[in-house]
């Protein structure tokens, strides 16, 4: 295959902010010893994402950037010492390069793509070989691009940590992606999900995809104490904590004694006061959550492909119109996961 001289980036630049996103050209990567060259076909954006190119995750990220940690693409090339059977195979970018199993490394935060290292909103790529993970035929393209940040992340708080089992409530907050693919991952677990949104309209789709219950927490925003009541009182099973601060206090009124608390987002900013003492008068569980590692990633895809799940896409839009993907997901408008398809 002859590949182009050059390659075309979306990147943020000069200064954070949505409005410094711009369309960029380079020279085609040299493929090094262990690495592979994918002609990415598509990418996905995370709440990380909007932050990262705001300036609000790191602030001292140097810029340019090349914002996106998922995407997925063909691999095109390999270079020295990587099998070249690689070559055609599909794969998805892996969020944390170099994690492959067991405990989360102390420097991981250094080695994450589309911040610090440079994203996938590109039409090339050059990772580590092991840094990519074949993805299975039945996904589109957008399917699979959406895989790396928000699925796993799910996955490792109700399997990896959460040890969900069948017959246990878990309750997520809102409609994003994370909380979608929790929703879809907990109800194969054989567990009911209680599903929250500020939308009524996105709640029937919650009900669609197989919520069990579901709360306005708009219109109730005590809503812990609804999921109480909804559980007979006893409380739910598992909270997939997207809200943060502004949203714990009504997750310890949620859950059950010996309950767990998955902290994973920031969505709801900060919190006035917060009475914390329920965590150890009801002995909770509040397990941090940073996305996963490898052999999660490869467990959760063999649970993908048994259940035949289809990851939800709100909407894909071209690569051209790709500062526009950021500014739809800022209004907070989708259901499940936005992508940039590229041709
Ligand atoms: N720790 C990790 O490894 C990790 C990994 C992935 C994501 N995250 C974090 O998890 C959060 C979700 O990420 P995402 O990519 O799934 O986001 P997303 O797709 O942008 O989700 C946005 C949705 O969250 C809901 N939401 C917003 N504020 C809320 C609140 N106060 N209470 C309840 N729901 C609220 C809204 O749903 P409705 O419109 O239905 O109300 C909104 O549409 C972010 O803070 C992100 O940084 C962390």
């Amino acid at each position: 295959m002859s590949l182009p001289d050059s390659v075309h980036a979306v990147v943020v630049d000069g200064s954070f902010g949505l409005q410094n996103l711009r369309h960029t050209t380079g020279p085609m990567p040299a493929v090094g010893p262990g690495h592979v060259l994918l002609k990415v076909r598509a990418a996905s954006l995370n709440y990380r994402d909007l932050m990262m190119v705001r300036g609000e995750y790191n602030p001292r990220q140097p810029l340019p950037l090349v914002p996106l940690s998922d995407g997925v693409g063909e691999v095109v090339a390999t270079g020295p010492g990587v099998d070249e059977a690689m070559v055609g195979t599909r794969v998805a970018s892996l969020f944390a390069q170099g994690w492959y199993a067991g405990d989360i490394p102390g420097d991981v935060t250094k080695h994450t793509l589309g911040g610090p290292l440079s994203g996938m909103l590109a039409n090339y790529v050059v990772l580590p070989a092991d840094g990519v993970i074949a993805v299975p035929d039945y996904l589109s393209d957008a399917e699979a691009a959406t895989l790396p940040c928000a699925a796993l992340t799910a996955w490792s708080a109700l399997v990896t940590h959460g040890a969900v089992r069948a017959g246990d409530t878990v309750l997520v907050q809102g409609t994003g992606g994370v909380s979608l693919f929790a929703l879809q991952f907990a109800t194969a677990l054989g567990a009911r999900v209680l599903a929250t949104s500020s939308s009524d309209e996105k709640l029937v789709r919650t009900r669609k995809l197989g919520a069990w219950e579901t709360i306005n927490y708009r219109e109730q925003p005590k809503w812990g104490k609804r999921a109480r009541q909804l559980t007979g009182g006893r409380g739910v099973d598992h909270v997939v904590e997207v809200g943060g601060a502004g949203t714990l206090q009504q997750s310890l009124r949620a859950v059950r004694a010996g309950g767990t608390i998955s902290m994973i987002g920031v969505l709801s900013g900060g919190a006035d006061k917060l009475n914390v003492t329920p965590v150890l008068m009801q002995q909770i569980r509040v397990q941090g959550v940073f996305v996963g590692h490898r052999a999660g990633f490869s467990a959760m895809l063999r649970a993908l492909e048994h259940h035949q799940i289809h990851p939800v896409v709100d909407r894909v839009f071209s690569f051209a119109d790709a500062p526009k993907a950021f500014e739809h997901m800022a209004a907070q408008r989708h259901f499940g996961k936005v992508c940039i398809g590229f041709d």
